[in-house]
Formats: C-alpha cells, structure tokens, sequence
C-alpha cells in the first residue's frame, strides 16, 4: 500500500495535466490555428500578391482600390474562421455583380490563394479547412 499510493498520486497529476490541453487544442478556432490577425493578414497579403501579379484574372483587379480589398478579405475570413471580426463588405453577389466571373476565374483565384497559403507555411490540412470556407461561395461569385 505505502508503494501504491504515491503510484495512484502520480497517475491522478498525469491525468490531470494532460486533460485539459487535450481539450484547448480540440476547441482552438481556425483562426486561431492561422497564428490570430497576423496569420490571417500573412494569408491575405500574400493572396493578393499572387492575384496582383496572375495575369489570367489581374484585369478584374485593374480599378479596385487594393487597400480596401484587404481590408474586407482581413475581415471576411477573421470572421468566417472563428475570429472576433464581423465582416462589413458587401454580399458575394454584389460586390461581384456585373463582372460575369466564369469557373475558371474562381479556380485560378483559388489556385493563387493556395499558392500564397503555401508560401506563407499554412499546412496543407489547414488550407483544406480555409478552401472549404471558399468553396461553398462559388455560386455567389461566378455568373454575376
Ligand atoms: C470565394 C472566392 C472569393 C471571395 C471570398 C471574394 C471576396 C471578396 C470581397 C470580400 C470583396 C470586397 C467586397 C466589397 O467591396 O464590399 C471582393 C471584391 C472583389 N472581388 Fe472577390 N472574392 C472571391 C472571388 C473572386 C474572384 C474569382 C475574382 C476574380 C477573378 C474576384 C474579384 C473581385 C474584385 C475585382 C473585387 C473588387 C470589386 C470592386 O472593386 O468593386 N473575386 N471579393
């Protein structure tokens, strides 16, 4: 009994110290998992560099007032992600409306975005969760 009980000890402090951080991690936000505001803002400037310089859709962009842009997309995906941001742009619908954008526009935007997800050291898996808040807004953003 005198062996077991400082045994039993050591195993109820074990429990105790592992518990709770498994629990942190399951409820960690995505945004949280992106490294916070300066995660996010690392994935939206280098999205918008790699958008900048694609020559296949940079014409969109030609009249856009880039800062702006940043600005709603910081915002947009802060709150999309579990952030303390609401978003105060317009709807996909009309802030894409009359610009008639086809499927392959929206996966060459993607394909950038991956591009600067990977540049910028997001782990694949993460990407995957941050497309997978992008994807559903597909039919928002094409055929404007
Ligand atoms: C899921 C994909 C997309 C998301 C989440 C997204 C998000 C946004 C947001 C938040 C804005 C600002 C809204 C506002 O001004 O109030 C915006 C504007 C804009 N987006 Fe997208 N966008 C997507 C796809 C695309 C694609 C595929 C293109 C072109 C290839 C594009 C081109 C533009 C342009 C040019 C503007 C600026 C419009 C203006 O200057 O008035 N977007 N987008």
């Amino acid at each position: 009994m005198k062996t077991l009980l400082p045994c039993l000890l050591a195993l109820l402090l074990v429990a105790c110290a592992s518990a709770p951080r498994q629990a942190v991690v399951k409820n960690d936000t995505l945004y949280q998992r992106l490294g916070g505001a300066a995660g996010v803002e690392a994935v939206v400037d280098a999205s918008l560099r790699h958008v900048h310089g694609d020559l296949r859709i940079n014409i969109f962009f030609e009249s856009t007032d880039l800062a702006d842009l940043r600005r709603l997309l910081i915002e947009q995906i802060c709150a999309a992600s579990g952030g303390p941001c609401s978003y105060s742009g317009r709807s996909m619908e009309e802030a894409h409306s009359g610009m008639n954008l086809t499927d392959q526009d929206f996966d060459f935007f993607v394909e950038d975005m991956i591009a600067a997800m990977t540049e910028v050291k997001v782990s694949a898996a993460l990407q995957q969760e941050v497309l997978a808040l992008f994807g559903p807004m597909r039919p928002q953003v094409v055929g404007q």
